[in-house]
């Protein structure tokens, strides 16, 4: 037990239950806060919990004996896996095989192989140690196969490879059957707090209540480590079957809304700008997705996707348009490949425009047409008083024509006709 605690200084099992018949619907959701100033839940020490030993059975293994320095290198004695109730963290302990006890001069190692349920592959550790842990799923059989390695001055130092055997762990399934959860999902808001779903199992029991217990070695999550959960419940029908689930958080992050997104134009076309979204994410761990939808004089609007090479960068250049008359864009991030091998991007960020559409030429051609339409007036004007001062010659040219006729003609009438006539001539 001493040599548990040493190995787990600052483990925690913390427990958070919530009742199933106060939440409408299937879907539950546990948010866990993660920081250290909010654990609040009740915390129990994990070594104060019981260990549990399992009972192994051994599955021949096709290995011939194999004897050097006059013994026999039998595989390591009393196999033991304890299970501390960390969750699937299970504890492997064995002890030196008999027949070396009284060797001296002599190095001795073990060779583990265990199955690993969520990776589903053998792996492969060797130790001097008489102890090993490692990370399970307690709804899957443990397997192991355990060796010993033999180095002594008789061997004329090369490591013999000694009997392997396989040790099982079959973990008997409790509960009411068809009650285990469904669709467990954890999310990591921006490196601040983890929000956990799930949905009933098929088989959900009247007034059952579910349990969410949840470990981890350290009181800040550490990245690139497990983090283990399981959801259990009772009912008055019985208990639920348990699920465990094992998730490496860095996997599992959401980061914020990427924020003051700004849109300006330069000689070159559109330049974007932003903030890296707050929150616990490092930025040299980010990647950016630029969506840009332009409108085009045509009327159709054209939208495109990228994410940028760049990773870290928070601006972006873009070459502008021919055809364009206004382009939006929105932003949104996620957590890169050098810093996690999945995650989830984050919402779309507001949408930004380029400002009051037009770009700078059209103004100029506005500019244009106003001088034009000066011109042309002033032309429409200068045409008018030029048509209305031919017209007034004219006039003035049948006026006099006129005039000369009336004089000729009054001469004429003056002789031969009453001067009453005459008025109409005036
Ligand atoms: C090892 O030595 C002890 C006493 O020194 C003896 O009782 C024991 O039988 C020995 N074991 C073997 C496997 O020779
Ligand atoms: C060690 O070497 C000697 C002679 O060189 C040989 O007789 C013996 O079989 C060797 N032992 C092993 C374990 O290889
Ligand atoms: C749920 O799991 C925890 C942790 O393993 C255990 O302590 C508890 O007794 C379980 N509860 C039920 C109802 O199965």
């Amino acid at each position: 037990m001493d040599g548990l605690v040493t190995a787990f200084p600052e483990a925690n099992c913390l427990l958070d239950t919530i009742s199933a018949k106060n939440l409408k619907g299937f879907l539950q959701t546990l948010i866990i806060a993660l920081q250290k100033n909010m654990l609040l839940l009740d915390k129990v020490p994990a070594w104060l919990s019981a260990f549990t030993l399992l009972l192994l059975t051994q599955e021949p293994v096709s290995t011939s004996e194999v004897t050097a320095c006059g013994v026999a290198v039998d595989p390591p004695a009393n196999i033991e896996i304890s299970d501390p109730g960390f969750l699937g963290y299970i504890s492997i302990h064995w002890t030196r095989p008999a027949g070396l006890q009284n060797l001296t001069d002599c190095t001795v190692r073990y060779q583990l192989r265990y199955y690993d349920t969520y990776e589903e592959r053998w792996r492969s550790v060797r130790t001097v140690k008489l102890t090993y842990a490692a990370q399970f799923d307690l709804e899957k059989p443990v397997k192991l196969r355990i060796l010993t390695l033999l180095k002594c001055a008789c061997t004329n130092g090369t490591e013999v490879q000694g009997k392997e055997t396989e040790w099982a762990y079959t973990p008997e399934p409790t509960g009411v059957a068809g009650s285990r959860i469904r669709d467990f999902h954890c999310v990591y808001y921006g490196k601040e707090y983890m929000e956990c779903t799930w949905e009933s199992g098929p088989v959900q029991p009247p007034n059952s209540q579910h349990y969410l217990y949840y470990w981890f070695p350290r009181e800040s999550l550490l990245e690139f480590s497990k983090f283990n959960l399981c959801v259990n419940g009772s009912s008055p029908a019985g208990s639920l079957r348990t699920a465990y689930f094992s998730i490496e958080v860095q996997n599992h992050v959401k980061p914020a809304v990427v924020s003051s997104v700004h849109v300006s134009e330069t000689d070159e076309g559109l330049k974007l700008d932003w903030s890296p979204p707050s929150g616990q994410v490092p930025e040299h761990c980010l990647e950016y997705e630029v969506e840009s939808s332009t409108m085009m004089e045509n009327g159709k609007e054209e939208q495109e996707r990228m994410v940028l090479q760049n990773l870290a960068d928070t601006s972006y250049g873009v070459p502008r348009q021919a055809e364009s008359q206004k382009t939006c864009f929105r932003i949104r991030s996620k957590v890169n490949t050098y810093c996690a091998d999945e995650g989830f991007w984050s919402n779309w960020s507001q949408t930004k425009c380029t400002a009051d559409t037009e770009t700078q030429d059209i103004p100029t051609w506005k500019y244009l047409g106003l001088v034009g339409l000066v011109v042309i007036g002033i032309a429409g004007v200068i045409i008018l008083c030029l048509s209305l001062w031919i017209l007034r010659k004219i006039c003035i040219k049948k006026i006099s024509k006129k005039d000369v006729l009336y004089t000729l003609y009054k001469e004429k009438v003056n002789e031969t006709m009453p001067t009453i006539l005459s008025p109409i001539f005036k």
